[in-house]
């Protein structure tokens, strides 16, 4: 790892990477003055609304695998089909940002799906990824035991929003998809990015909202790693790179 990380690594709790998600992409949007914009598996539900495409003149492309996901997505958009995991061919260089919300973990091939977004982006354009990590005990599971088990297992202690680990629909792979250890540095180094920034999020509290004791248990440890972080151990991950 060619990277000082002290600098770019930050702990905190997960409900911070739902409730800020919004917030830090539009902040990201503004501080870079981004104008293209790729969004890699929008699906049903773009992560920037059309107000704020318009309101800062921006072009957004979202591309998905799947036409009928990008069909639910309201009207106005621009929408591609395509499997990020294939080689992508056009429009090398055009992005100033790129970025995905809960597609990483889908992805069966990461050394295509990130070597496809280097191309598309522009020299100095950052990529921006919001997605879950091993070795969440949720998340191993749901990778582990067979979609049924995972999913009755998991369907006793959750509720809310942090359900839809399900394999079914999407196949979630978990490939390159953890907390920030020097691995993940090298892996996205070896690509051709710079790391400019990585947040690993403790915490999977939404699972437990139907068992308090283990609820209180549990935040009461995200709080300790937050303190003590152990990268192995996060939920979530945001991580920001550059194509220097
Ligand atoms: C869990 S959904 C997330 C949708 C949206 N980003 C959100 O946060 O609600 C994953 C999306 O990634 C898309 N997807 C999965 N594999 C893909 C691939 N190889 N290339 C492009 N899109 C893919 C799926 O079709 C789906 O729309």
């Amino acid at each position: 790892m060619s990277t000082d990380t002290s600098s770019i690594i930050e702990y905190r709790l997960t409900h911070e990477a739902w409730d800020g998600y919004e917030a830090f992409l539009k902040q990201l949007v503004i501080a870079r003055g981004c104008r293209t914009i790729c969004e890699i598996g929008g699906g049903a539900n773009p992560a920037l609304s059309l107000d704020f495409v318009q309101a800062h003149q921006l072009e957004y492309v979202i591309i998905d695998i799947s036409a009928e996901e990008l069909a639910k997505a309201p009207a106005g958009y621009r929408k591609r089909v395509q499997d990020v995991t294939q080689p992508l061919t056009g429009e090398e260089g055009t992005y100033d940002l790129v970025f995905s919300k809960m597609l990483a973990e889908h992805v069966s091939d990461p050394v295509m799906f990130h070597r496809n977004l280097h191309r598309l982006l522009r020299a100095g354009g950052a990529a921006f990824h919001f997605f879950p990590t091993l070795y969440s005990p949720p998340f191993v599971l749901n990778l582990l035991l067979p979609e049924r088990l995972a999913y009755f297992i998991l369907n006793r202690v959750q509720s809310g929003r942090e359900k839809g680990g399900r394999k079914g629909k999407f196949p979630a792979f978990y490939r390159w998809c953890r907390g920030p250890l020097p691995g993940q540095f090298r892996r996205l180094e070896s690509i051709g990015f710079r790391v400019v920034r990585y947040l690993g999020f403790f915490g999977h509290s939404g699972y437990y909202q139907k068992v308090p004791w283990i609820k209180r248990g549990h935040e009461s440890l995200c709080q300790w790693l937050q303190r003590h972080p152990i990268p192995w151990l996060t939920s979530f991950a945001y991580v920001v790179v550059e194509k220097p």
